[in-house]
């Protein structure tokens, strides 16, 4: 079931996501060769608890951390480890929290110091399709406009898209109805009404979509060692057309 919010909720969901954008804004600038990815999580537990907020990941279904980082052929869920980040990775950060009751979520994929132009381009391609998505989130839309919408977008540019994880619903649970995909045909699933929060999330691969979950039942893969972007905002439906709540500033 779709949970619709109040303009009230709204804003504690546009609060919990700002306190998620400052964080990745701030992570950005320490993203460099020779951290380690444990630094990052490190600095957004306290930023988090600096702010009254508690991460959202931590213990979300075991999931042992406060920050996904998933670096080149990781797709979603990396876990930070002291291994060091080398110029010419690029990292997704995913971070969520909850304040107040409602949640927020967001991811950014960065570089570090200086990419291929093939991986700058994967990650450019990734947020475009992000604002394509994010354009289809109107009243009276389908769902599935969000997902054709990224799909085509990524498809054009010689891309693939993730079909194991797809985003989601977002409030007062971190995941709720309804489950957005990055992938089909226009015009299908549930039609898109004021009030309702989404965190829209294309996970973008350069070769093949395929996915293989390592080990510690977590950190996701390209199947053929491909790169992978990934960038998620939570967006708002108004009458007015999307409210982006995780873009910083508000704006
Ligand atoms: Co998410």
């Amino acid at each position: 079931m779709v949970i619709l919010k109040s303009p009230k909720e709204i804003e504690k969901i546009r609060v919990s996501n700002q306190i998620v954008a400052n964080i990745l804004c701030r992570l950005e600038t320490e993203i460099k060769p020779g951290i380690d990815t444990l630094y990052l999580n490190d600095i957004a537990e306290k930023m988090a608890s600096e702010r009254d907020a508690t991460p959202a990941f931590k213990g979300y279904k075991g999931y042992p951390f406060s920050l996904c980082t998933s670096v080149n052929n990781v797709i979603v869920h990396g876990m930070p480890s002291k291994k060091i980040l080398v110029e010419g990775d690029i990292i997704s950060i995913d971070f969520g929290v909850l304040y107040d009751g409602y949640y927020g979520d967001a991811a950014i994929t960065v570089p570090v110091g200086i990419v291929s132009g093939q991986a700058m381009r994967l990650a450019q391609v990734t947020k475009e399709a992000l604002y394509k998505g994010i354009e289809k989130a109107v009243p009276n839309g389908r769902l599935s406009n969000i997902s054709h919408a990224v799909q085509s977008h990524v498809e054009a540019a010689g891309y693939s898209v993730v079909r194991m994880f797809v985003g989601h619903g977002i409030g007062s649970s971190l995941h709720e109805d309804p489950q957005v995909p990055n992938f089909g045909k226009p015009g299908m699933g549930v039609l898109l009404k004021p009030g309702m929060t989404l965190a829209i999330e294309p996970m973008v691969n350069e070769k093949g979509y395929d996915v293989d979950i390592l080990g510690d039942g977590w950190t996701a893969v390209t199947k053929d060692g491909g790169l992978s972007a990934h960038f998620e905002h939570t967006v708002a439906i108004s009458e007015n057309g999307p409210i982006i709540l995780s873009e910083r500033n508000g704006s």
